[in-house]
């Protein structure tokens, strides 16, 4: 029998935009039909990563295979019969729709990308069922994406990025736009899509919530860097790094008895320069952890299962200190 190749595989990714670090060196695996998801603060380099792996941006360094493939240096017209596998759906669906095509149109669109010319009734045919996937009716293939709302063009965005079955889709923050009071029916349909198709996903996120109920896998990004990766299970319940454990306890709660007895570790100041990253561990400014040798030395990734978690202060057995309930002055005596 042969084995599924990966959907994913990123091997020390650099992407530099001038002098501006946005990834300093990612590597990443996502298994057929896995979900992976990629959380971070705001700057981090989340975006930047999938506009790599989709070639929205040319890589600075690094390699990234798509189905076993390695894309990273094809040029636009040898990435043509590739780019079936991978599919990206941003996070503001009115920007990413072309507002002057009709829905069908937009939802047909990356079959006539992947350079097949298909007929009007054969693009009829394959765009009713597409956009009834997505719980939208097939007349809304005449109409203009202005005509719809926030969480109908999402759906569109969806449909258009599944219609060439790829192996793997790019979620990048699929719902943040969106009105609060239908994110949640978006986020339900994507699952339910994955868990049908089977699609593997990197799930590009802020929302701790839904990495925990969309994500098999998670990928903690700062400051252009992975610090941490493992399954959701180890990660919610023994996160490693100081700061996969600063941005647990910065998530709500749902139990309000939870919330009420957690002591939130505030990550104080804002995301240091992408410009300028901080020597060693580039955590080190903010984290209440540090000491001396976190300035001039980089953190080795240690082995957690088959996860990785890069700071001085994580044991080869994956436990350490955890910044919600250390005394940071008693770590290190
Ligand atoms: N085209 C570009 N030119 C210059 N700098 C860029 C470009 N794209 C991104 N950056 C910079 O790269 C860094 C990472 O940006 P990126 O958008 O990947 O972060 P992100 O983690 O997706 O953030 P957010 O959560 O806000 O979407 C930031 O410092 C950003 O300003
Ligand atoms: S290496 Fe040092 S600064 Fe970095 S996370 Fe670990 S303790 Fe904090
Ligand atoms: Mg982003």
């Amino acid at each position: 029998m042969t084995s599924q190749p990966n959907a994913l595989e990123i091997e020390d990714l650099v992407m530099h935009f001038g002098p501006v670090r946005a990834v300093d060196g990612v590597s990443l695996t996502i298994a057929a039909g896995r979900v992976t998801a990629l959380v971070g603060e705001s700057g981090s380099g989340k975006s930047t990563v999938g506009r790599c792996v989709v070639r929205l941006v040319e890589p600075t360094a690094g390699v990234v295979r798509i189905a076993g493939t390695d894309v990273t240096h094809l040029s636009r017209r040898q990435l043509r019969p590739h780019r079936d596998a991978v599919s990206i759906v941003f996070q503001d669906p009115a920007a990413s729709l072309d507002p002057r095509m009709l829905v069908g149109e937009i939802v047909a669109e990356p079959l006539r990308l992947a350079g097949r010319r298909v007929p009007r009734r054969e693009r009829e045919a394959r765009v009713a069922p597409q956009l009834e996937r997505v719980g939208l009716r097939a007349e809304v293939a005449r109409r203009y994406p202005h005509e719809l709302s926030g969480g109908q063009r999402q759906r569109v965005s969806i449909a258009r990025a599944l219609v060439s079955e790829p192996m793997l889709l790019i979620a990048d923050e699929p719902t943040s736009a969106l009105d609060v009071s239908v994110q949640a029916s978006v986020l339900n349909l994507l699952a339910d899509l994955q868990r049908d198709i089977g699609f593997a996903c990197l799930f590009i996120t802020h929302d701790l919530s839904a990495v925990e109920y969309l994500a098999d896998d998670i990928a903690v990004m700062y400051l252009g860097q992975l610090v941490e990766k493992g399954s959701r299970e180890r990660i919610f319940a023994r996160p490693a790094h100081p700061y996969t454990q600063a941005l647990l306890a910065a998530a709500p709660v749902a139990d309000p008895v939870r919330q009420r007895q957690r002591q939130p570790v505030l990550l104080g100041d804002d995301l240091p320069s992408a410009l300028d990253p901080p020597s060693g561990c580039r955590f080190r400014t903010r984290c209440p952890l540090a000491f001396d040798r976190c300035a001039t030395e980089v953190p080795r990734q240690v082995p957690i299962g088959d996860g990785m978690a890069a700071c001085h202060l994580v044991q080869p057995d994956g436990t350490g200190p955890d910044v919600r309930t250390a005394d940071p002055s008693e770590v290190l005596s």
